[in-house]
């Protein structure tokens, strides 16, 4: 028995699900190539408990932008260290990475921090409804696990049935279901929360700029939910790509590369008011995570990381569409560079689907850790591209030579 396996045994007796973070769990269909766990990571790369090495593309499920252990960073964390972590008050150090985070963000007059996507969400739900004075909320898009918004979820997941009737849930990209909620919902909403890209085919930001639409016709605010997006898409994420400006915007996971830090921005007017009412969490200021932003952003606009990343991840998508025609299978690059994948387009789609997760088993087997979308770092050089795109078309060829055997093979269920 490996030791990674016998480790996710014990786990799985003390942690439910063996993990805290869901998306984490070993799925059981790639049981005998995926890594259970990982000890440690280096720039685009990533080892397992039994040393074996994975050039990564989902990057800690998105913050980690610049790379993993990026020294500039952890220097930056280890200086701030030797300071101290929490004080009794504010640090100095809030105030500069505020004028970093309102001079990147469009929109962004204020800002606070919190820690997690959710914090973000949850606060820009609250200035909403607070400065509207009215209870309802449109959502569109995954938000986070709190009950506002996991009232979509499984039943009995703990969520109180009175909330489902204050959130009503848009699905993604649905501009006609959005037209039909506003009228039937109007005065009552207090705002559309939505994510500007769901890193799929639609890459042209229509979405957003309906729902920037039909949120300014009816007096709603719009929350932009750039927790994924923001500081990855361009500096100034989703909003700045296109060219959309929210109400209030929530921003986590890449902005301190990896650091466990959120920042919920907006305009004047909404963040001011935050002076009625109590919104506050101990750790908000910790000053590890601010510092790490401050290094991050410093980095971003010094240095063409979002180009690189853009150019890396056309690299990627090339190289997609090469290894689809010289092997024969119907495929495409899709979606935005940044987070790009190759979508098989046969017309039967049972075996589309079949094959992608086929695929996504062997490429654990050759080295290559991606997850759907292939998210790119800064630290993805040419080379790595190369090196990933030679063992992702040995994966491809071998699951397409497993696919005849594995027809009656059950989808896997991802979370
Ligand atoms: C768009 C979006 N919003 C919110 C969240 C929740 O963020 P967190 O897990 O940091 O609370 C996520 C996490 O995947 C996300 O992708």
């Amino acid at each position: 028995m490996k030791l990674s396996d016998e480790h996710f045994e014990k786990a799985l007796r003390l942690i439910p699900w063996g993990t805290q973070t869901n998306a984490k769990r070993p799925i059981p269909f790639f049981n005998e190539t995926m890594p259970k766990f990982i000890e440690r990571g280096k720039g685009c790369r990533l080892w397992d408990m039994e040393g074996k090495e994975y050039i990564d593309f989902r990057l800690s499920l998105g913050p980690v932008t610049l790379g993993y252990c990026y020294d500039e960073v952890d220097d930056a964390v280890r200086e701030q260290m030797k300071k101290g972590v929490l004080f009794s008050m504010a640090s100095p150090r809030e105030l500069e990475l505020a004028e970093l985070v309102t001079a990147t963000v469009p929109n962004a007059d204020m800002c606070r921090f919190m820690k997690t996507g959710e914090d973000a969400n949850l606060c820009n739900v609250r200035i909403a409804r607070a400065h509207t004075g009215r209870d309802m909320i449109l959502m569109s898009g995954y938000h986070g696990y709190p009950d506002w918004f996991a009232t979509d979820d499984s039943p009995n997941n703990g969520v109180p049935e009175v909330i489902k009737d204050y959130v009503k849930v848009i699905p993604w990209g649905n501009c006609e279901e959005a037209d039909r909620l506003v009228r039937t919902y109007g005065d009552r909403i207090a705002c559309i929360i939505s994510t500007a890209y769901d890193f799929n085919e639609d890459t042209s930001g229509s979405f957003i700029r309906h729902l920037r639409a039909l949120t300014r016709e009816h007096g709603i605010l719009l929350v932009m939910d750039e927790v994924l997006t923001g500081f990855r898409l361009a500096p100034g994420g989703a909003q700045e790509l296109f060219g959309v400006d929210a109400d209030l915007g929530s921003y986590a996971k890449a902005l301190a590369n990896g650091y466990p830090l959120s920042t919920f921005v907006g305009k004047r007017k909404y963040m001011e008011t935050l002076d009625r009412f109590r919104l506050t969490t101990t750790y908000a200021g910790e000053t590890l995570s601010i510092a790490a932003a401050i290094a991050t952003l410093t980095i971003m606009k010094r240095e063409d990381v979002h180009g690189h990343m853009r150019a890396m991840g056309t690299l990627l998508m090339g190289h997609f569409n090469d290894m689809a025609k010289e092997i024969g299978i119907e495929g495409t690059a899709m979606g935005l560079p940044v987070g790009s994948w190759l979508k098989f387009t046969t017309p039967d789609e049972e075996f589309n689907q079949r094959l992608s997760y086929l695929w996504a088993r062997e490429l654990y087997r050759e080295g290559i850790f991606a997850n759907t979308r292939w998210f790119i770092s800064y630290s993805h050089k040419a080379a790595d591209i190369h090196e990933a795109a030679a063992k992702a078309r040995t994966a491809l060829k071998r699951a397409l030579e497993c696919e005849p055997r594995e027809r009656a093979t059950a989808i896997p269920f991802y979370w």
